[in-house]
């Protein structure tokens, strides 16, 4: 599998994993609210149970308090008492209804509640009639007991019940929450792990990339040279071959034009051989200019506009003291074919009639500025140049290496104003130094 493909695979899986994980824990968080809410419910079933007793009690209160005093306003508190029961075994029967355990127990409460309140009711109904029997009151207080004591039997039975219920529930919660905890940190491991190993591929694609970048830089950088050599030597060959043999015959011919004066043959060969030897001359300067070599970039690049504006006819204005010293010859040439370009689109591409350019030595670093009022780059063209140095030609790429290549900064700015080209080379002496002793010491 592609390192590509295995990063991405990677890097999925994880986020797969932590998806998982986080699905996990939603899922645990609900179990816990759920079971929370469980507890609460059993304390609800707990407390309508002994609220029933409770009641209850006072009924049993209200008919031994009315059986002794006659007093109605008792009675009025065990029919509230009844009333009271009724409504509390309906919430039990509610709360227990999805347990039909509890809802038997639930029958068998009603059924002996309203048995305790049926003999509560017939003692208050025998003492209605007025009728005072100690004997009969004592039997019904006996029923009363009995039934109590069955009703307080059942109602543990059924807290018991909810109890264990509860027991059961939390204990199933508790490994549930157990073995989410254990599958959130298993995804959570598993998860980084697959992060490490995609960060791992990706810094190795990374590497790769940097390495075939420094490469193709080495590669360019090595056209670039190569390139600069091949014109250095057609310059030469131009130069001292062609342009040599026309001087010849020129020669030949003014020696023929002095004896023949009126032959305009060879006044029009003489015409031509001149127009070819400057032709000639100046194609051999501009691929290298002999003069960048001798007396150094202000001059040549000066010589370059002055010749570049004759010939294009645009209207560049130059501001290009003499510097203080000589460069290193790379960055002589650098700076040279810099101009060179810049100039050419500027003719090609600009569509400006004017232009300026500087070229400030310092001590440390030269500074070529080229300037024009043309129409500016294409804006999407231009970004994509700042960006990742793509969508352009030769010629701009070709500069930007070339500075790059000796350290130096390129800048562009470009709107519909113009565009304007900033090269900052550094230079050190010492190497200049080197270089003009290198060049002077003879070679056997
Ligand atoms: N001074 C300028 N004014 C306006 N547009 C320019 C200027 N310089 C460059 N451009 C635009 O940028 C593009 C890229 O320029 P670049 O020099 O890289 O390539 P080119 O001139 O088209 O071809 P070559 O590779 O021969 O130089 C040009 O095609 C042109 O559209
Ligand atoms: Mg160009």
């Amino acid at each position: 599998m592609l390192p590509r493909n295995r990063a991405k695979l990677a890097f999925v899986s994880a986020v797969a994993l932590v998806l998982i994980g986080s699905v996990g824990a939603a899922i645990t968080v609900v179990r816990l609210s759920s079971s929370a809410a469980w507890v609460a419910h059993t304390y609800q079933v707990q407390l309508a149970v002994s609220n029933i007793e409770f009641i209850l009690s006072e009924a049993a209160r209200a008919r031994l308090s009315y059986v002794a005093s006659g007093d109605e306003s008792y009675l009025q508190a065990f029919n509230s008492a009844s009333d009271q029961t009724a409504a509390n075994l309906r919430s039990i029967r509610q709360l227990t209804s999805d347990n039909p355990r509890q809802q038997e127990l639930c029958s068998r409460l009603e059924n002996l509640a309203n048995r305790r309140l049926g003999v509560l009711g017939a003692a208050i109904e025998l003492r209605k009639t007025g009728e005072v029997n100690d004997a009969k009151q004592a039997m019904f207080s006996r029923d009363n007991m009995a039934v109590s004591r069955d009703l307080e039997n059942l109602m543990r039975q059924m807290e018991q019940e909810e109890n264990m219920l509860l027991q059961q529930r939390s204990s199933r919660s508790k490994s549930l929450f157990v073995i989410f905890l254990l599958i959130v940190a298993g995804a959570f491991v598993t998860a980084v792990a697959f992060l490490w190993i995609h960060y791992h591929l990706l810094l190795e694609e990374l590497g790769a990339r940097e390495k075939a970048e420094a490469s193709a830089h080495k590669l360019s950088a090595r056209v670039l040279r190569l390139q600069d050599e091949e014109r250095r030597r057609l310059s030469r060959e131009l130069h001292d071959g062609l342009g040599q043999n026309l001087v010849a015959a020129k020669l030949a011919l003014s020696n023929l034009a002095n004896s023949n004066p009126d032959d305009s043959v060879v006044a029009d060969c003489l015409k031509s051989i001149d127009e070819s030897l400057a032709e000639a001359r100046t194609i051999s300067y501009l691929l290298h200019p002999p003069l960048l070599d001798d007396i150094g970039i202000a001059s040549a690049a000066r010589w370059y506009v002055e010749g570049f504006a004759k010939r294009s006819g645009i209207e560049v204005s130059t501001d290009i003291p003499d510097g203080p010293g000589r460069m290193p010859r790379a960055t002589e040439l650098a700076l040279f074919r810099v101009l060179q370009e810049s100039l050419t689109n500027i003719h090609r591409h600009a569509n400006s009639s004017r232009a300026e350019v500087s070229l400030r030595m310092l001590k440390d670093r030269a500074v070529l500025r080229v300037r024009d009022h043309g129409k500016g780059l294409p804006i999407d063209m231009l970004e994509h140049f700042l960006h990742d140095g793509t969508h352009v030609g030769v010629g701009l790429a070709g500069m930007r290496e070339r500075v790059a290549e000796q350290d130096g900064d390129f800048e562009i700015h470009s709107d519909e104003t113009g565009t304007e080209i900033e090269v900052t080379m550094p230079f050190s002496a010492a190497g200049n130094a080197e270089e003009t002793q290198a060049a002077n010491t003879p070679t056997n």
